[in-house]
C-alpha cells in the first residue's frame, strides 16, 4: 500500500468484503447486528490461514512456547483479580436528543455558538398569553416581536394538528382546538438543553433542534425559550455527527463497563453472574501453574492461545476494525526478573544487545536460537517487538506500513514498564501534519511485570511463584553485599505493587519480606511480556493492503480495470486455481481434474471451467489466488510431444505466465506458499 489510501478506497474494499464473501454483517437477513461480523468462504480461510500461521511461528517452530485452549466462560473472581470487574470500562456520552452513545474520549472537538434553552412553552400557552397582554401594548419592537412569536406558534399549532395549509383559522380558535386534543397537560417544561452551531446566524437551526428535543420531552408545539448564547471554542459536550442530531447537547461522561454479562444455570440471581471473556490473556494466567507443570517448560517460557473474546463496545466503526465479538492471538512469555538474572549471571542484558539479533523465522529457513543468557525485561521486552514485526513482514505487511508507537509513560497501565503499540496505516487513520498515515493498533506488546501472576496469587489463595534451581544455586555462591543489594530491590518491587493493591501496611512488610527472603530458596514470582493481538484487525489490514486496482486488457485487447487482492501467498485463501481451457473438451476437463487432485491434499485449490479464461482470471485475482494453472491442447501434447504434459503457470500480480511440467508443478507452488 505505497500510496496514501482515502475512506473512499474503504467503501470499496467493504464493498468487495461482501461483494466476494469476506465479511459480511452478521444476522444480515434481519437488518444486522452492529458490532458483529461474518467471514465468509474466502474470509473464512484467510482467517484460518493467519492463525495457524501464529501458532506455528509461537509453538511448532520454536520450544519454549506452549498452547492452550481455555473457555470463554470462567470464574467470575478471574476478572476481579485482573481487575476487569472495577475498571474495564469506558467513559460513554448519550446525545439528548437522538440518544446515540460514544465514547466521551473519541469525540471531535468542535468550535462555534451554543444556543442554551432554559425551556419550552407548549404553542397554545403562548398564544394565549399574547392574546392577553398585546392589545395593552403601543406600537413598537416588543409588540412586533410578540406578533412574531404568535406567528411562530400559529404554525407551530396548525402543523400539530394538521390544518390544511388553504384553511383560515383564528389563533384562538387554534388554541381551543389544541386544548381540546391535547388538555391542559405540560403547558411548558422547565428543562435546559444546549445546541452548538457554526455561527450565530444559524439561530434558526438551533431553535429546531431544542424544538426535538422538547417534543420528544412531550411538548407537542414547543417553543424553546433562549436563555444565552456564547461562543465556545474545542467543547467535546455536543453531537459531532453529521445530521438531525448534529450540535445537539451529550450527557455527561459515565462509566461503562465492557464486559458482556450472562448467567451460569437456570437461576438469574447476582451470585450466578458470569462474564464472557473480555480477553484471552487471564485465561493463561489462571493456569500458568497447571501449563507450567504438565509442559515441563522452565522460565523463561510462553504460553499461547488464540481465541474469541466480547467487549461491548460503545462505539463499533471502522468495519471490522472495533467489533464486539472478535479473536485474539496472545502470548504471555514469562520471564526470570532481572534481580534473579543478575543473581544467576551476575548482569543484566540490555536492549541494546538484543538490537541486531537474528531472528528465528518460519520462512523455511533453519530457526536460529539466540543467546538469551542474562536477558532482562528489556532485552525480552524489545525481542518481541521485532519478532513480531518480521512476523508481520512474513505474512505480507512491509515494515513501512506499520508504525512501532512507544506508549508515554502517561499513557502506560500503571503495572506496565513499557507497552510498544504495533500500528498498521489504515485508510481510515488520521493523518498527520505531514499527511502521513498515523495508524491504528494492531497489536500492542506489554512488558506487565509480575502483576497479573500476583494479583491471581492473592485473589485464589494459591502460590503462583517458580522454583528455580538456578537460581538457588547461584544465590548460594554471591557474597553478602550483592545479596543484600538484590533482596532490597525485589523486596522493594513487592513492597509497592502489595501497597499498592491494598494489602494492609503490616501485612505487606510482612508478605514482602517472604518474598525477597524466597529468592535464596530459588523461588519468585515470574514477570511476564505479553504480545497481543486481534485477528480481526490483522485481517482487515491484510485485505486493506492486498487491495489494488490496474489496468489490464480485456478478451479483446481493451484496457479494463482490474481489481487485485495481492495477498501474500501465504495467507492467500486460494492457493492455485485450475482451469480446463474449454470446458467441452472431455480430454482437457480429465486432465485438469488429475492436476486438481495432484495439487488438492496440499493446498487450496479452485476449479473453475465456466467462461472465458480471462473472465475467469479476473474472478481469482479479486479472491486474490496466487496462481492460475491452465490446461490448454498442448497439455494434451495435440501441438507437439515436446510440450505434452505441461501447463501454463499465470501469476497474479505480474499476469506473466509461464511453461511448467506437471511433474514439477507442486514443489513449485509448495515453495511459494509455504
Ligand atoms: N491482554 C491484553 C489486551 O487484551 P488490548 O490492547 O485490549 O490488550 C489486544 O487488546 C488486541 O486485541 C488489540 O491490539 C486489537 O488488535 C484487538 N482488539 C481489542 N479490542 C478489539 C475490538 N473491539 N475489536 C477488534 N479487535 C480488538
Amino acid at each position: 500500500m505505497a500510496e496514501p489510501r482515502t475512506n473512499e478506497s474503504m467503501e470499496k474494499i467493504v464493498s468487495l468484503c461482501k461483494r466476494r464473501g469476506f465479511i459480511f454483517q452478521s444476522s444480515e437477513i434481519y437488518g444486522g447486528i452492529n458490532g458483529f461480523w461474518d467471514y465468509g468462504p474466502l474470509g473464512a480461510e484467510l482467517k484460518r490461514n493467519v492463525k495457524e500461521l501464529w501458532w506455528r511461528s509461537m509453538t511448532q517452530d520454536r520450544g519454549d512456547v506452549a498452547g492452550l485452549e481455555a473457555t470463554i466462560i470462567m470464574h467470575p473472581k478471574v476478572w476481579e483479580a485482573s481487575g476487569h470487574t472495577s475498571t474495564f470500562s469506558d467513559p460513554m456520552v448519550d446525545c439528548l436528543l437522538t440518544k446515540k452513545r460514544f465514547r466521551a474520549d473519541q469525540i471531535e472537538p468542535q468550535s462555534g455558538v451554543v444556543f442554551h434553552f432554559c425551556d419550552a412553552v407548549e404553542a397554545a400557552a403562548a398564544i394565549s398569553n399574547a392574546n392577553e397582554t398585546i392589545h395593552s401594548l403601543p406600537d413598537g419592537e416588543q409588540k412586533e416581536a410578540l406578533l412574531g412569536g404568535v406567528q411562530k406558534a400559529v404554525q407551530l399549532l396548525r402543523n400539530a394538528l394538521k390544518v390544511p395549509r388553504d384553511k383560515v383559522v383564528q389563533p384562538m380558535e387554534l388554541v381551543g382546538a389544541f386544548i381540546n386534543k391535547y388538555g391542559r397537560r405540560g403547558r411548558s417544561l422547565e428543562r435546559s438543553f444546549s445546541v452548538l452551531v457554526a455561527s450565530e446566524t444559524d439561530s434558526a437551526r438551533a431553535e429546531r433542534v431544542a424544538q426535538q428535543f422538547y417534543e420528544q420531552q412531550e411538548l407537542i408545539a414547543p417553543i424553546p425559550r433562549l436563555a444565552k448564547r456564547e461562543p465556545v471554542k474545542n467543547s467535546k459536550g455536543f453531537n459531532p455527527e453529521e445530521g438531525p442530531g448534529k450540535g445537539a447537547e451529550l450527557t455527561p461522561p459515565r462509566l461503562f463497563n465492557l464486559m458482556f454479562k450472562t448467567y451460569v444455570g437456570p437461576v438469574e440471581s447476582e451470585e450466578n453472574i458470569a462474564y464472557l471473556r473480555p480477553e484471552t490473556a487471564q485465561a493463561i494466567f489462571a493456569q500458568f501453574k497447571t501449563v507450567l507443570e504438565v509442559s515441563r517448560q522452565k522460565v523463561p517460557f510462553g504460553i499461547c492461545q488464540i481465541g474469541k473474546a466480547f467487549r461491548n463496545e460503545i462505539n463499533p466503526r471502522n468495519f471490522t476494525f472495533r467489533s464486539r465479538e472478535f479473536e485474539q492471538m496472545e502470548l504471555e512469555f514469562f520471564i526470570r526478573p532481572d534481580e534473579v538474572v543478575q543473581a544467576i549471571y551476575g548482569r543484566v542484558a540490555s536492549a541494546g544487545e538484543v538490537a541486531n539479533l537474528e531472528p528465528r523465522t518460519t520462512n523455511n529457513q533453519q530457526p536460529t536460537t539466540p543467546d538469551t543468557t542474562a536477558w532482562g525485561w528489556e532485552a525480552w521486552h524489545k525481542y518481541w517487538v521485532e519478532q513480531r514485526i518480521r512476523w508481520y513482514e512474513n505474512i505480507g505487511l512491509p515494515r513501512s506500513t506499520l508504525v512501532e508507537y512507544w506508549q508515554q509513560p502517561e499513557e502506560l497501565a500503571h503495572y506496565a514498564r513499557a507497552t510498544v503499540d504495533i500500528l498498521f496505516k489504515f485508510p481510515f487513520s488520521k493523518r498527520d501534519d505531514q499527511g502521513e498515515l498515523t495508524g491504528e493498533e494492531l497489536e500492542g506488546i506489554a512488558a506487565r511485570s509480575d502483576f497479573d501472576l500476583s494479583q491471581h496469587q492473592r485473589f485464589s489463595g494459591k502460590p503462583m511463584g517458580v522454583f528455580d534451581e538456578e537460581l538457588k544455586v547461584a544465590w548460594a555462591k554471591l557474597d553478602e553485599t550483592t545479596k543484600k543489594d538484590l533482596w532490597r530491590r525485589y523486596h522493594d518491587a513487592r513492597l509497592k505493587y502489595l501497597t499498592k493493591s491494598g494489602v494492609p501496611a503490616e501485612q505487606a512488610a510482612r508478605d514482602a519480606t517472604a518474598d525477597a527472603d524466597g529468592l535464596a530458596k530459588g523461588q519468585y514470582i515470574p514477570h511476564v511480556i505479553e504480545p497481543s493481538a486481534g485477528v480481526d484487525r490483522l485481517l482487515l489490514a491484510l485485505i486493506c493492503h492486498a487491495y489494488s486496482e490496474d489496468q489490464a486488457p480485456d478478451e479483446k485487447g481493451k484496457p479494463e480495470t482490474r481489481v487485485v487482492m495481492r495477498f501474500h501467498p501465504r495467507v492467500a485463501p486460494i492457493k492455485v486455481a485450475i482451469f480446463p481451457l474449454l470446458k467441452n473438451r472431455p480430454e482437457l476437463v480429465r486432465k485438469a481434474g488429475e492436476v486438481r487432485e495432484l495439487l488438492r491434499p496440499h493446498m487450496t485449490v479452485f476449479y473453475d471451467e465456466v467462461g472465458a479464461i480471462g473472465r475467469r482470471y479476473r474472478r481469482q485475482d479479486e479472491a486474490g489466488t496466487p496462481f492460475g494453472v491452465t490446461i490448454d491442447f498442448d497439455t494434451l501434447g495435440e501441438k507437439g510431444p515436446e510440450l505434452k504434459d505441461t501447463v501454463t503457470l499465470r501469476d497474479r500480480d505480474s499476469m506473466k505466465q509461464e511453461r511448467v511440467r506437471i511433474g514439477d508443478l507442486l514443489p513449485l507452488l509448495l515453495e511459494k506458499v509455504r
